[in-house]
């Protein structure tokens, strides 16, 4: 079984990945953090974030072991990620990381912006996740106060903003829901509630 998960920055569907695919006893891939590798190794290279030779080189070179770097998961990392992700080498070379992964024995759970549209077209269930831009700065801002990261709820929430606008505006594979995803707005729904309506979409699937 593929179940593919969309949505913008900070909307929980990374959470709500780890928990289905534990559920389901899936693998789970955060493709964002595929970006994010490919963003920290231009800058250990002290490569610029405008060299796509750079870039693609990082993505047809990249490995899983790479993802467990704890510094992707930083805030400048995602804008970084976000600006790398607009050039259409990297996304091909990703895209064969991602098939891969996807192909493997028992299935998968896959999260990112793409992955219904593009990565997977023919999941099982697609999910569309989305929240408040408000709720979803909420969220990050007590996720960074809570690691001892210095945050600021008004920078937040304008990077969060920003990072939509390129992500849906992009030319190649924007952030959009699927024909045939179901949309799930956890605006008002914490973890708990999120993961009970995703399982309740999943088993309701013909
Ligand atoms: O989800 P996350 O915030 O880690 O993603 C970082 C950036 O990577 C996103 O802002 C987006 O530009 C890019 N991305 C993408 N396609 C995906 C996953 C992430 O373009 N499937």
């Amino acid at each position: 079984m593929i179940i593919a998960i969309d949505g913008p920055a900070a909307s929980g569907k990374g959470t709500l990945g780890t928990r289905l695919a534990e559920h389901l006893g899936l693998a789970h891939l955060d493709t964002g953090l595929l970006y994010r590798a490919v963003a920290c190794t231009l800058i250990d290279q002290k490569a610029a974030l405008t060299d796509i030779a750079a870039a693609t080189l990082a993505a047809q070179s990249l490995t899983l072991d790479r993802l467990a770097d704890p510094r992707l998961r930083g805030a400048s990392m995602g804008e970084f990620a976000s600006v790398i992700s607009g050039y259409q080498p990297v996304r091909d070379a990703l895209l064969t990381f991602q098939h891969q992964f996807a192909a493997q024995e028992g299935g998968a759970v896959l999260d990112g912006r793409d992955i219904g549209t593009v990565v997977c077209p023919h999941a099982d269930v697609k999910l569309f996740i989305t929240a408040a831009p408000e709720e979803r700065a909420r969220r990050r801002h007590l996720e960074l106060q809570r690691r001892g990261e210095p945050s600021e709820y008004e920078r937040i929430l304008n990077d969060i903003r920003r990072r939509d606008q390129r992500d849906m505006n992009r030319s190649t594979a924007p952030l959009k829901a699927a024909a045939d995803a179901v949309t799930l707005d956890t605006t008002n729904l914490d973890a708990d509630a999120a993961f009970e309506a995703a399982l309740a979409i999943i088993k309701a699937r013909p």
